[in-house]
């Protein structure tokens, strides 16, 4: 049975990539789904006991049919397109079919979170990893919530954040019930990474860096037995296994607390995909600011400077940066009737070229700017942006960065490119 509703759907994972997508949809209509492998176990579905599977194929024909002996309904889908049609026949599969009442909803979950955070934590302290991204800033609000004064967040500002970033975080949390410790090591991730070109260098410096500081500043804090993390179901669902969504979970994405040598894991948002965590936070209060951001990668601007990462080439990207952001928010895409950027920023690459400013002759660095339209982040279309405001953009770039050059728009969609240059 599952402990959040008495309804759930299962959803079986038989090699159909739309296997989310179903069970989001699922949910969207109010009954609770989670996803299984199609391997899971007849005796582990029946104690389960969902009212209804929804079986997601693959294009190799799958052996399901040892389900037929659990006298469960259930719905083989092979082809998914996204649309009205496939909406309404998982509608009626879960009101006509198996009867659902439809009574969850995201509030169900947060009362449900709340009680099991309560009971497992009790009195004591717990500790989380907050980055400021939406998982772990919405995890934060939670715990709060649950249990006002005991979360200590550690914020581990490396350097690499956007323009103004580390203080928009804490003034964020400022009036939420936690304490929030932020560590300025700035300077000690810059010299970390002085000299290094290569991006998957950068990338294991930052994170062994990150773990580094966060277990100095833990200990400091004295003995705290809780160990929170802002996982989401998606990620339990691509880290393989049971793909189970529990509140102490076994699955250890991150990999931070098995460094840190905790055990006592605290996953409240393991049940839920990336939408609901936006929903549940703006729920919680947080600004859009930080429920609604796009998102920005772990090792931050250390891999949107190309090549060597120094002081001034940091500064110019992220003062680049904020002036794309600016420019590309305030554009109403949608009156143009074109599709809004999913993610956009500023890369500083290594290529320097002449330039005149005034009666001189420059030689800087040219920057890119990058816009793509996703959903998934695994594949992007460049985004159609009207010269006017790439114009517009790179007059500003030119003349308020100092260290630039040339400004120069990236046209090249995932595959066969990838989202950031590095
Ligand atoms: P790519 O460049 O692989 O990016 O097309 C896909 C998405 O992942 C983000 N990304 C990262 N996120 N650490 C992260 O936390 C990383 O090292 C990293 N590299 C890429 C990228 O911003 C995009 O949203």
């Amino acid at each position: 049975m599952n402990p959040i509703t008495n309804e759930t759907i299962l959803v079986m994972d038989f090699g159909g990539a739309f296997k989310e997508l179903a069970a989001r949809a699922v949910r969207s209509f109010g009954v609770y789904s989670e996803i299984r492998p199609g391997s899971y176990a007849i005796e582990k579905i029946r104690k389960f006991n969902p009212i209804g599977i929804i079986l997601a194929l693959g294009e190799n024909a799958a052996n399901y049919e040892h389900l037929t002996a659990l006298d469960i309904p259930i719905l083989a889908i092979s082809n998914w397109n996204n649309d009205e049609n496939d909406r309404e026949k998982i509608r009626s599969f879960t009101f006509e079919t198996c009867t659902a009442s439809g009574d969850y909803n995201l509030d169900v979950y947060i009362d449900h979170q709340i009680n099991q955070i309560k009971s497992v934590v009790g009195n004591e302290k717990i500790l989380l990893a907050l980055s400021g991204g939406v998982d772990s800033s919405v995890c934060a609000a939670l715990l709060s919530r649950a249990v006002p004064g005991q979360l200590v967040c550690i914020f581990v500002d490396h350097g690499f954040m956007r323009f103004d970033e580390g203080d928009r975080i804490e003034t964020a949390f400022a009036g939420q019930n936690l304490n929030f410790v932020r560590i300025n090591a700035q300077d000690r991730f810059l010299s970390k990474v002085a000299g290094v070109a290569d991006p998957e260098k950068k990338r294991k410096i930052i994170g062994e860096e990150f773990i580094a500081v966060f277990e100095e500043e833990a200990k400091k804090l004295g003995h705290i037995p809780y160990f929170a993390q802002g996982t989401i179901y998606a990620d339990i669902v691509e880290s393989g296994g049971e793909y189970g969504a529990v509140i102490k979970s076994h699955h250890n994405v991150g990999g931070l607390p098995e460094k840190l040598g905790f055990n006592k894991i605290v996953e409240p948002l393991a049940g839920l995909f990336k939408d609901e965590v936006r929903q549940l936070g703006q729920k919680l209060g947080l600004p859009d600011e930080l429920t609604l951001r796009q998102p920005f990668p772990g090792p931050g601007l250390a891999i949107r400077v190309t090549g060597e990462i120094t002081k001034d080439r940091l500064e110019t990207v992220r003062h680049a940066d904020a002036l794309v952001t600016e420019e590309i928010e305030k554009f109403n895409f949608a009156e143009l009737g074109l599709a809004t950027p999913s993610q956009y920023f500023a890369v500083i690459t290594n290529t320097r070229s002449v330039g005149t400013k005034g009666h001189e002759r420059t030689y800087d660095y040219a920057i890119v700017v990058r816009a793509v339209i996703t959903d998934d982040y695994m594949t992007c279309t460049y985004a159609t942006i009207p010269h006017e405001l790439l114009a517009h953009i790179s007059s500003r770039i030119t003349s308020e960065v100092s260290g630039v050059s040339r400004v120069a728009y990236d046209i090249t969609s995932k595959p066969p490119g990838t989202i950031e240059w590095e």
